[in-house]
């Protein structure tokens, strides 16, 4: 088992593998892609009108779903995908590819925080000037959030835009009885994720604890018209296939990394939700339903 930030060896509860996520991460974002189209357009909004966007990187990019959005949406840009998990690069190529964008979309293996100030493992130096820097779901992962977030607004043009999604809502796709066990199953996966949450960061090299006031840490950054908002992706019941799938991969993950945690009667229900032939199983009960709210935090480096 390789993870971006070990060779293999003392492995604990929270190191995340990245490469086996690989598959899941893309169906993911596939299955937000509404919403990262929604916010590339609203990031573009947040750009003065005659500001030039001709380099964006997506930090932590994973399978670079949205590296290749921006490179749709901003048709005079360089897209570059950021991960320290070259399966996901090579897959953020593939996709490039496929779409027709290879030209417009390149990719960086870069171990974070370290790449962030100085020269990376192939002794290139930083990450260059840009014009618009995203990163979703990956400066969690950094011990400390802090540096990381003043670092990348280091990289920001004058005039230009970071952007982070962290935060949101806890993901929802059960009714709050299911008809196994107690009720409030989804409830009680919340605190045992949060936990494993709290356990990643403590393990984290560098890790800092601070208030996780996202528009404060912007502005601590150096960075003006700080704000947010919030997208929300809406999947009614009944699911199709791709999304059920994709809970079940979900579920499958939980079940491999945080089923001890779970009480008995709980982790019998997560067995039953994950049996692909049972009626009450996820791939298959009429009132599963896909609800997930993304925020968006936002700040721009002053032009002058
Ligand atoms: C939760 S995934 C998010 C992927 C994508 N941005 C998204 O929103 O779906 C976190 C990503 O950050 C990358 N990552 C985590 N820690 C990292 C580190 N220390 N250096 C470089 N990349 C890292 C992982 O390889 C993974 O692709």
């Amino acid at each position: 088992m390789s993870t971006h930030r070990d060779s293999g060896h003392g492995h604990n509860h929270t190191d995340v593998d990245w490469e086996v996520m690989a598959a899941h991460l893309e169906h993911s974002g596939e299955l937000q892609l509404p919403v990262l189209r929604r916010t590339a357009a609203r990031l573009r909004e947040l750009l003065d009108p005659e500001k030039k966007v001709r380099r964006i990187l997506d930090i932590g990019s994973g399978p670079g779903v949205m590296t290749c959005v921006f490179a749709e949406a901003f048709a005079d840009a360089e897209a570059v995908a950021v991960d320290g998990t070259p399966g996901l690069l090579d897959r953020a190529l593939a996709r490039a590819e496929r779409l027709g964008l290879g030209g417009r979309v390149a990719v960086r293996h870069v171990e974070l925080p370290e790449g962030l100030d100085g020269v990376d493992d192939h002794g290139e130096g930083g990450l260059g000037t840009s014009d618009l820097v995203w990163s979703s779901k990956a400066v969690h992962h950094l011990g400390d959030q802090q540096g990381a977030l003043t670092a990348l607004a280091g990289v920001l043009s004058p005039g230009g835009l970071l952007a982070v999604a962290e935060g949101g809502l806890p993901m929802r796709f059960l009714p709050r009885d299911i008809g196994i066990g107690r009720p409030g199953f989804q409830a009680r996966l919340d605190v045992v994720q949060e936990r494993w949450f709290e356990t990643m960061r403590a393990e984290l090299p560098g890790s800092t604890a601070l208030v996780e006031d996202w528009p404060a840490m912007l502005s601590r950054a150096g960075l003006t018209r700080v704000g947010s908002f919030t997208s929300l992706l809406d999947l009614p019941a009944p699911l199709g296939a791709t999304a059920r799938a994709f809970l079940h991969a979900q579920l499958t993950r939980l079940r491999e990394t945080m089923s001890e945690s779970l009480e008995v009667e709980d982790r019998g229900t997560l067995d039953v939700l994950l049996d692909p032939g049972a009626p009450e199983g996820i791939l298959r009960r009429p009132d599963a339903f896909l609800l997930s709210a993304t925020t968006v935090f936002t700040g721009v480096r002053s032009a002058r």
